[in-house]
């Protein structure tokens, strides 16, 4: 086992300890990812230094989210823009308003806006972006309705449990290559028929791309 987990394992006795330490400090600090209950990070949302809206961006503007996130299907991580993206636009739209001020003086400073990171799996965890995105698992199974949200919020679990759940039956969640970030996309509008296609057209994708969702321990911890 410690092999297969040298960094947790090193951490347990602590981890245990701080566990019922932090029960009281946990409730104010949202931050303490690791020693939290997993339901605790379900609703996380941060205020930003910048109010961004995924709402008026996406639904309303009609951004893909790969024009900002463009890293998603390449790497293992998704990035998040830098400010002389959103300068693309805002050097002409909304010029001079204070809703923006931050974003062009850290353009001008070279600094990045400190957005505070809400999804983040521990460290003993194995993730990868693209090997979802690559094979029909949309952004909205792992991170709700960003599309619609005004600020972000922490909206699945991302637990072993929740992962294991989707490893176990992908066919039932998979989609059309070029549907991934088309976050309100829908087989059918009649829920019926809609699983009925879910079924029979995730199971073709499963045999198509050759999917072999593993269960086993050192594929999400090496
Ligand atoms: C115009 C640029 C832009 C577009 C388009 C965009 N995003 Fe974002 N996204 C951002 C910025 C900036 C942040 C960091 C601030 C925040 O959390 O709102 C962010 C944050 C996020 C986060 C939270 C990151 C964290 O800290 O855990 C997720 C998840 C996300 N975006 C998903 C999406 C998805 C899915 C789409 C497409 C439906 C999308 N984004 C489209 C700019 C964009
Ligand atoms: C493709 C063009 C485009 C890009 C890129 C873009 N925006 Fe916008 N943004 C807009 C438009 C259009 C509006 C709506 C303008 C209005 O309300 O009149 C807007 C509105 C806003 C607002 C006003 C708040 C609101 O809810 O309406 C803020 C703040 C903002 N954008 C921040 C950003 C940030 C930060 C980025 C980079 C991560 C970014 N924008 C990238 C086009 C863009
Ligand atoms: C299978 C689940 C899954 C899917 C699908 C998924 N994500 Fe994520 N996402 C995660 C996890 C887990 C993290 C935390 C990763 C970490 O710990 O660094 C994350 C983190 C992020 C972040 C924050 C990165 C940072 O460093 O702040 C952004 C932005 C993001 N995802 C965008 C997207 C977009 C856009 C899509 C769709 C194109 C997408 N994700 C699809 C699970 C997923
Ligand atoms: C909605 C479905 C879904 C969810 C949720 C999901 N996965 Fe996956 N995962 C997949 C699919 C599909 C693949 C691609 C398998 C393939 O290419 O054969 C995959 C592949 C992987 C791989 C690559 C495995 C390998 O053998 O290289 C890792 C690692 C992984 N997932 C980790 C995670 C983690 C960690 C989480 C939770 C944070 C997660 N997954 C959540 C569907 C999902
Ligand atoms: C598909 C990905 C995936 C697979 C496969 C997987 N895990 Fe995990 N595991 C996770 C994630 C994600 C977490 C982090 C959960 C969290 O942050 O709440 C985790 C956490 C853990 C933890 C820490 C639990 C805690 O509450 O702190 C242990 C122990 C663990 N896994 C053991 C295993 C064992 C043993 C196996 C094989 C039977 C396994 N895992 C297979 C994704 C996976």
């Amino acid at each position: 086992m410690s092999d297969i987990f040298p960094k947790w394992t090193n951490q347990l006795p602590a981890k245990v300890l701080m566990g019922g330490l932090l029960v009281g400090a946990a409730t104010v600090a949202g931050t303490w990812y690791y020693f939290t209950p997993k339901y605790t990070r379900v609703g996380y949302q941060p205020i930003q230094p910048v109010s961004f809206s995924h709402a008026v961006h996406v639904d309303q503007i009609g951004l893909d989210c790969r024009y900002c996130h463009h890293a998603v299907e390449k790497s293992w991580y998704s990035n998040i823009p830098a400010s002389s993206t959103c300068m693309n636009c805002h050097n002409q739209i909304l010029k001079n308003d204070p809703r923006l001020a931050l974003v062009e003086q850290s353009v001008q400073t070279g600094r990045p806006i400190a957005w505070v990171q809400i999804h983040k799996v521990p460290d003993y965890v194995y993730f990868n972006h693209s090997v979802h995105v690559r094979r029909g698992v949309s952004c909205v199974e792992c991170h709700g309705q960003i599309n619609t949200m005004e600020e972000v919020y922490h909206a699945q679990p991302l637990s072993m449990s929740f992962c294991l759940e989707c490893h176990r039956d992908p066919a039932s969640r998979l989609r059309p290559l070029e549907k991934v970030t088309d976050l309100n996309w829908k087989w059918s509008n009649d829920p019926k028929t809609a699983a009925q296609l879910q079924k029979t057209r995730g199971e073709q994708f499963v045999h198509d791309w050759a999917i072999q969702t593993s269960q086993s321990c050192s594929a999400c911890h090496r």
